[in-house]
This record gives structure tokens, sequence and C-alpha cells, in this order.
């Protein structure tokens, strides 16, 4: 105790408050994770969102960038996190990056979509997440159903349609990530920067592939 505390003076957390975004949750379903957002501080950050994700964390990562997401080269790529049933993807860099994307696993095949825009102001609407993606308001079709081309409505205005995957090719392995994580200068790319430390600062991460049945095709 003695010791953590002289670390504590010296910079060391050991002492202090613990972390308030770090819960250890593990959402697997759009709901659970649409839920997540109300147990961290308002207003709710992406970073404390992936913060706050249960450890080990599994991941996909990709250097396409034909998505709503596009990454921008293996350094600043399109992050996939996967639970058993629920997929939710981030972006370091450009127009993306405050978006949390959610595919959850449907009994179709197909995989339910919802969509949260950081940062949030408590309270939080559940149902914003499922209309933001909505082609406009009140339309009975999602903006995702352009690549994610087959959809079915699925009950209370939500919508499943075909998964995508990420071409093999355009995979990237975990240990870019981590080295994009060392080399990157908050000065420079705080934003960036910060979601590389909230994604692996926080416990282990492992290698989450997609299953094969997801296609890689997009688009009619
Ligand atoms: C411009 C084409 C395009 C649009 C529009 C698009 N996506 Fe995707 N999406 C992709 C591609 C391509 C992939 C495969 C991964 C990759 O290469 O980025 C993908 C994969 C995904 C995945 C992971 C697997 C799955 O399908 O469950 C999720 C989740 C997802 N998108 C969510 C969304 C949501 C939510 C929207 C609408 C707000 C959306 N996407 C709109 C192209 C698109």
């Amino acid at each position: 105790m003695r010791i953590g505390c002289c670390l504590a003076v010296l910079g060391c957390v050991a002492c202090g408050p613990r972390d308030p975004c770090e819960l250890g949750a593990r959402p697997d379903t759009l709901d659970e994770a649409i839920a997540l957002v109300d147990e961290l501080p308002s207003p709710v950050t992406l970073t404390c969102y992936l913060s706050s994700l249960e450890r080990p964390l599994g991941l996909e990562l990709t250097s396409d960038v034909f998505s709503t997401q596009p990454a921008q080269g293996p350094e600043s790529p399109r992050i996939f996190i996967r639970t058993e049933h629920l997929t939710m993807t981030v972006v370091p860099v450009g127009e993306g990056k405050d978006l949390l994307e959610l595919g959850e696993d449907h009994a179709s095949g197909m995989t339910a979509k919802a969509e949260l825009k950081f940062p949030i102001v408590l309270p939080l609407d559940p149902e914003e997440p499922y209309d933001r993606i909505l082609a406009s308001p009140g339309a009975e079709i999602t903006g995702c159903q352009v690549c994610h081309f087959s959809e079915i409505a699925i009950g209370e205005n939500r919508y499943a349609n075909s998964p995508i995957r990420p071409p093999d090719s355009m995979l990237v392995p975990l240990e870019v990530l981590h080295g994009a994580h060392e080399s990157c200068d908050p000065t420079a790319d705080e934003e960036r920067c910060a979601m590389f430390s909230a994604l692996l600062d926080h416990g282990e991460v492992f290698h989450s592939p997609f299953p094969d049945r997801f296609s890689t095709q997009f688009g009619p």
C-alpha cells in the first residue's frame, strides 16, 4: 500500500479512483450494446465506451476502403470488435471515426443493424440507434442496404441485412495495430492515439475472424 501511494505521487494511479469507464461489460446483442451507454459517464465518448468492454477483446482488422467507415491504410484500419453474436466496428480517422456500427446475428442468417454516434449526452433514446440508420426519417429501409443489399424488416422498426466480411487479402495482422499504437504521436494525432489506447491499454486482445458464411461481396 505504502509503495502504491508513493507511486501515486509519482504519477501512478494505483491509489486513485478506478477508471469509471472500465466496466468489464460484454454486450452480445444490439440492445445490450445500446444499454451499456447508460452505464457510462455523460457525455459518453467512444473511447470510454471501448474502454468499458471486457477483456480479452476479439478483434479483426481490415484496410478495405469500401464502407461507411473506410480504413485509411493498414496503420488506420477499420476495426471490428467481435463477441459471440455481435460485431461492433470503429475506424480511427475520417468521417466515420465517431461512429460505432453494430451488427447482431439474426435467425435469418443476416445481421440486424444499428449505429451509435458519439459523444452521447445521456439519457440516450434507445430507439435512436435504430432510427438513425433509416434511409430517411420514417423510411422502411435502411441506408445500410445500399451495400448490405438484401434486407428484411424484423419488427419494431428494425432491419436485418446481408452480412459482409472483409476480403482476406485486405486483412491486417494485429501486430500492425500494436505497432501503430506504439508509434502514435498524441500531439499530432490525438483522437487516433486515444482510440488505439482505449482498445489496447485495458487488457489482452486476440484475433477473432469472421465466419466464412459472411460474404465478401457487397452491392447487388
Ligand atoms: C458503401 C458500402 C457500405 C454501406 C453503405 C454500409 N456498409 Fe457495412 N460493410 C461494408 C463492407 C464492405 C463491409 C465488410 C467489412 C469491410 O470491408 O469494411 C461491411 C461490414 C459491416 C459490418 C460487419 C459485418 C456485418 O455485416 O454484420 C457491420 C456491423 C456493418 N457493416 C454495419 C453497417 C451499418 C450499420 C451500416 C448503415 C449505417 C452500413 N454498414 C452501411 C460496406 C458498407
